[in-house]
């Protein structure tokens, strides 16, 4: 039977890029998890409904997170002294050498699904490790905490320590059944293929995984141009390729499925274009991004080419899992690049950049991350009443004021497709 619920609040939302919808003392109408409009006055025929009053409240949508690393969530904070190559053999592959132990992995994982509820990410991309069991670990503790995630088990069969590297035909082998198994297995937590970048694979494993990604439909993740040692360690290994993009393209790697590519800070104009043609999804980091000193990706560029753009927080390159840090952090890295520039990539204002958090990256879910007709409704419940402000506010201001100096304690609510989700493993 189909429930008709309204929720009433200060709605704020963006359906274009940059460009705020409002609703003061509005209603969000859902019928079932699907949203059926946004509305001043409730219309006659659904005056029924039975409505959830939230008052003087912000509701917004649930962010959503387009690249974070489960397995480098001990490890937030810590070790940022170098840049990738250096930083990936120092810290990262040790951590992640310890995720053949489930009851290690359970301990992580549990802990890093209450972060992602307490920081009001209601969906997230998340690479794990090599390891196959502690990964469905993941998707099984996602799933019963009630969060939205694509999931994937890293591949990788060279340059990397002896404990991480895979055989190649194992790891593809592994893949498949990790596909079988939870294909289908839960409604909101789903595979994804994950080649951890072209330095860490050979190209028979990304040719399999971009088989597998054809033959089971399955989405894409990985790295891309990052780091100039990587690129030119890439160039190294791949003198055949005019590029770095066109190795995964000749995998089937880059948007023959909906694709993700991390970074993107030092492509080439033909990569560029490359992105464009494929549809492929830039997830931006600028946290890791100055944390392990890659650079500043030229999202603007890549916006005025209308390539598809999200932001991730990237743990443990990027040190917070909060989305609304990597507004801020966006915000000021699009002002440097904007000076860089010589003040022709115009800087991101808050409009835009919850656009990128919300639907930006939400629209790799598919209808998520916006409240118009049809979206899944994802929300966030924010009682700004704690942050100080000595005038009143337009519902934007207390926006902003929340994303810049606000809390995950200010989050009181948290709504997943319809459903209000409680902190998992309290
Ligand atoms: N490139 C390949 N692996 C990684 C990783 O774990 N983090 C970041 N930031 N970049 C990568
Ligand atoms: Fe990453």
């Amino acid at each position: 039977m189909s429930q008709i619920k309204a929720i009433k609040g200060n709605i704020i939302f963006t359906k274009n890029f940059g460009e705020y919808e409002i609703i003061e003392n509005g209603y969000v109408v859902l019928v079932n998890k699907i949203i059926k409009g946004v509305y001043e006055v409730l219309p006659e025929e659904l005056k029924n409904a039975s409505v959830i009053d939230y008052g003087d409240k912000l509701i917004i949508p649930g962010f959503v997170d387009l690249h974070l690393h489960g397995p480098q969530f001990p490890n937030l904070g810590l070790g940022l002294d170098k840049e990738l190559m250096p930083w990936l053999e120092t810290y990262t592959f040790p951590e992640e050498e310890k995720y053949w132990d489930t009851t290690y992995a359970k301990d992580v994982y549990t802990s890093l699904a209450r972060e992602l509820w307490k920081n009001g990410t209601t969906r997230s991309c998340i690479f794990t490790t090599v390891h196959l069991d502690s990964t469905k670990l993941l998707m099984d503790i996602l799933n019963h905490s009630g969060l939205g995630a694509y999931v994937g088990k890293v591949n990788m069969d060279r340059n990397c320590p002896e404990f991480l590297r895979e055989d190649s035909v194992k790891s593809i082998e592994d893949t498949e059944n990790f596909i079988n198994e939870y294909g289908d297995k839960y409604e909101r937590v789903k595979p994804i293929i994950t080649p951890r970048f072209v330095p860490t694979c050979t190209t028979k494993l990304l040719r399999g995984l971009g088989d597998l990604a054809e033959k089971y439909k399955i989405p894409v993740q990985s790295h891309l141009s990052e780091n100039k040692d990587e690129i030119e360690f890439v160039k190294s290994l791949h003198p055949e390729y005019k590029n770095y993009a066109s190795i995964y393209k000749d995998a089937g790697l880059l948007g023959n499925q909906p694709t993700i590519m991390a970074h993107c800070v030092l492509l080439e104009d033909e990569e560029i274009e490359m992105l464009k043609q494929n549809k492929v999804f830039v997830a931006h980091s600028p946290n890791s991004n100055s944390n392990l000193a890659s650079g500043i990706a030229p999202i603007r560029k890549f916006i005025n080419e209308g390539i598809p753009i999200g932001l991730a927080s990237d743990i443990s390159g990027g040190h917070s899992l909060s989305m609304c840090n990597v507004m801020v952090d966006s915000a000021q890295a699009s002002n440097i690049k904007w000076l860089e520039s010589g003040k022709k990539e115009a800087p991101l204002n808050t409009a835009e950049l919850f656009y990128l958090a919300t639907k930006g990256s939400g629209s790799f879910f598919g209808k998520v991350g916006s409240f118009e007709k049809g979206y899944e409704f994802d929300a966030l419940v924010i009682d700004d009443s704690s942050l100080k402000s000595f005038k009143k506010l337009s519902i934007q201001e207390r926006l902003q004021k929340f994303i810049y100096t606000g809390n995950p304690k200010n989050i009181i609510k948290r709504y997943v497709a319809g459903k209000i989700i409680d902190e998992p493993y309290r």
